[in-house]
């Protein structure tokens, strides 16, 4: 998620949770090629491992050959996987021929796909994330088989068109309906914010692999209780809101050399996430906090969560 699981959020959900691998932020081609260097910088995991979370490179852009060309310069700096983003509503990044726009014309999703796959060596394996559709849900259908058909080892989609944006309704059953026509694998994705609404999205979908993002940020328990529901470890563990920011600020620190001033504002950025999906009820006093020691003064008084795991 651009802008929030940057490095040092990857690092410390690697520590804290129950993930199989990570998505960088989307890094988007426009006029060049991007060169090696800005992967290695953007994304420091692929020089060192040592975060324990695999992460998987995304880009975004609508010219095939230069998506090609970066993400063999993602490989070239480390990258094991590559993820190509069809899926980004944001304004700016659809006028300039990126992300969601791509969804109004399925073959150029394919040409894009084609392009990367066949620049790759065959071991790397190239996805894409899609929405359902620009204006309809319905779109899905071709653009999952277009990117299908130039190579996407998976596709991961997002339960709702372009044009709705983050509104309701979250749409899981053409999800469902991809999965059986296709026989490719399908990550579900969209408004997991609890264990019940896993169930529901894997019973609509069918489908076996899921992508967290908001919920697993407002709830730092979800992708425990979600590992053990699919039969994989999940680990029971206690965590308070004050520890989680101050592992935070660590790794900020560590890694990318955050001032105390930009850490408390990721801080804020992380709790009112936390606030909005979640059952975070302290952001109103966390908002005015001025400092790290008086942010983590109002966390301290918040209780340990004890991981709720299913039966
Ligand atoms: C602030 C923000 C930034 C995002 N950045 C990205 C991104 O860089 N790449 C991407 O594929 N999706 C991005 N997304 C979309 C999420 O990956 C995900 O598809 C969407 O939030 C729905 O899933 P959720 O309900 O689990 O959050 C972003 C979402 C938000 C809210």
């Amino acid at each position: 998620m651009e802008g929030i699981t940057d490095a040092p959020m990857r690092a410390l959900q690697g520590s804290i949770g129950a993930f199989s691998y990570a998505v960088s932020e989307f890094l988007r081609v426009s006029g060049e090629a991007i060169p090696a260097r800005v992967f290695t910088r953007e994304v420091p995991e692929l020089a060192d491992r040592s975060t324990g979370l695999p992460v998987q490179v995304q880009i975004l852009g609508g010219d095939p050959d230069r998506m090609a060309l970066s993400a063999l310069a993602a490989c070239q700096a480390g990258a094991r996987a590559i993820d190509l983003n069809f899926g980004c509503p944001a304004p700016t990044v659809n006028r300039h021929d990126g992300g969601a726009t791509l969804l109004k014309e399925p073959e150029r999703i394919r040409a894009v796909v084609r392009a990367v796959r066949q620049a790759l060596p065959a071991h790397v394996p190239v996805s894409a994330k899609l929405r359902l559709g620009w204006e309809s849900p319905g779109e899905i259908h071709h653009n999952a088989a277009m990117a299908a058909e130039g190579g996407a080892s998976w596709l991961t989609i997002h339960a709702r068109t372009r044009l709705q944006g983050y509104a309701p309704p979250v749409l899981w059953k053409p999800i469902g309906q991809v999965h059986s026509a296709l026989g490719l694998c399908i990550i579900a994705n969209g408004d997991i914010f609890s264990l019940d609404d896993f169930r529901r999205c894997r019973d609509e979908t069918g489908c076996l692999h899921f992508m967290l993002g908001r919920g697993a940020l407002a709830n730092p328990s979800l992708s425990h209780q979600i590992a053990r529901e699919l039969g994989l470890p999940g680990c029971e563990s206690d965590w308070d809101w004050c520890s989680l920011m101050q592992q935070l600020v660590t790794h900020m620190r560590a890694l990318l050399g955050h001032s105390a001033r930009l850490s408390l504002k990721r801080l804020k950025q992380w709790l009112k996430l936390a606030a909005l999906h979640g059952d975070f009820a302290h952001f109103d006093r966390v908002k005015r906090c001025e400092t790290l020691d008086e942010l983590y003064g109002v966390l301290a008084g918040t209780p340990r969560v004890a991981t709720k795991l299913p039966g």
